[in-house]
């Protein structure tokens, strides 16, 4: 089955409660929580409180984005306030695989995450590490970017390198994902299907249905 990760970096954040009611209701599995610091990426998104705050308002998974640098320092933090999945980016850690073990201390699942210029060989010594590899479909950053063509050709690519090594770990797709397009990013190999602008734009209820349907749940 594929999941569904509804971007609330798009909410309404005045309804923000209401707004995860809704795709938590329309039956989206996991609920994608975008934190940026200003410095791995030039926008600030949210951070601890908000995610604190949410937590009581639904059981939902949350796959938290971490677009931050050096992100080891808060792992123990984001995973005591209610983290599921924590991924972080390669271009910023130093040392990726002690950023997975110490996001696996704490019970947590792991992701890491590539920005589009940075090769799939990075992924190679983490493959069987992670539960989870987030392949951006845009710069990370910001919300309603277009997603970039040749990005679909890393899934692929990524797919085949666990296939290769028996492994049927979790791929994400995060940015610029909407129904015209994601039947062939989910047909390249990618199973965790983030969506933004896409959801929450216009009926949040209906879109978060409407994309579960298109991608076969
Ligand atoms: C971008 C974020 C995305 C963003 C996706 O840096 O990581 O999660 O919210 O938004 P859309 O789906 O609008 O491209
Ligand atoms: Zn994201």
């Amino acid at each position: 089955m594929n999941i569904l990760s509804p971007s609330i970096l798009a909410a309404d954040f005045k309804n923000l409660g209401q707004q995860i009611a809704d795709v938590d209701s329309a039956g989206a599995q996991y609920l994608h929580i975008d934190v940026m610091d200003g410095m791995f990426v030039p926008s600030i998104s949210f951070g601890m409180p908000v995610i604190e705050s949410i937590r009581s308002a639904t059981d939902m998974v949350f796959d938290v984005h971490l677009m931050i640098m050096d992100p080891i320092r808060y792992v123990e933090e984001f995973a005591r306030i209610g983290s599921d999945i924590i991924t972080f980016h390669q271009e910023a850690a130093d040392d990726p695989q002690a950023v997975i073990d110490k996001i696996h201390s704490f019970g947590k699942k792991a992701g890491i995450a590539i920005k589009p210029g940075t090769p799939v060989s990075v992924l190679l010594p983490y493959l069987d590490k992670v539960e989870m590899i987030l392949v951006m479909t845009v710069e990370p950053g910001f919300g309603g970017q277009k997603l970039i063509p040749e990005t679909i050709d890393k899934v692929r690519e990524v797919r085949k390198m666990l296939k290769d090594k028996n492994l049927d770990t979790d791929i994400q797709v995060d940015g610029g994902i909407n129904d015209a397009n994601v039947m062939t990013i989910v047909e390249a190999g990618a199973n965790v299907i983030v969506a933004g602008s896409a959801v929450f734009r216009g009926n949040v209820k209906e879109n978060a249905s409407r994309f579960l349907k298109i991608m076969g749940n």
